[in-house]
């Protein structure tokens, strides 16, 4: 669980850094397994940034989560060459399959499911990752059985 006194601690450590913002939301997720808007909050007071400054950093950088993940993360790459290999057609079906759209966990904490950009396997894609492991020239019927598994 998230400890404010802990992250007050993680943030009075790094924020005299020159550009501290990032590696304070990277340790915070570290310690926490997300950056919940009570970080957010105490954040934004301790550098002197908005909110709305904080959560836009979030957003821009993919790795950060507002929630803790599911206990699987399925990550589906939504990068160039896999998107030209039918890797949108790929996460239409981990979302059917799942039934969650990407950036979000399911309600009993089971799954979440995510967006990657680029694993670097472009010519194998499309493809994604099962809990850091990478699953390779996926189609919609290989990512139905993908998330029926996660699921289980
Ligand atoms: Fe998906 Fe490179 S574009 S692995």
């Amino acid at each position: 669980p998230f400890a404010p006194d802990e992250a007050a601690g993680i943030v009075a450590g790094l924020k005299d850094l020159e550009g501290p913002l990032l590696p304070i939301l990277h340790a915070i997720q570290a310690r926490f397994g997300h950056v919940p808007e009570a970080a957010i909050r105490l954040v934004a007071a301790e550098l002197n940034l908005s909110r709305a400054e904080v959560h836009g950093t979030m957003s821009f950088y993919h790795d950060f989560r507002a929630e803790p993940a599911g206990r699987r993360v399925v990550k589906v790459c939504r990068a160039e060459a896999c998107q030209a290999r039918g890797g949108a057609a790929v996460e239409a079906a981990l979302a059917a399959s799942l039934g969650l759209p990407v950036g979000e966990t399911s309600p009993d904490g089971r799954v979440s499911l995510e967006a990657v950009y680029c694993l670097g396997l472009c010519a194998i894609g499309p493809n994604a990752l099962v809990d850091g492991r990478p699953v390779a020239r996926l189609d919609p019927a290989k990512a139905a059985r993908l998330a029926a598994e996660a699921l289980s």
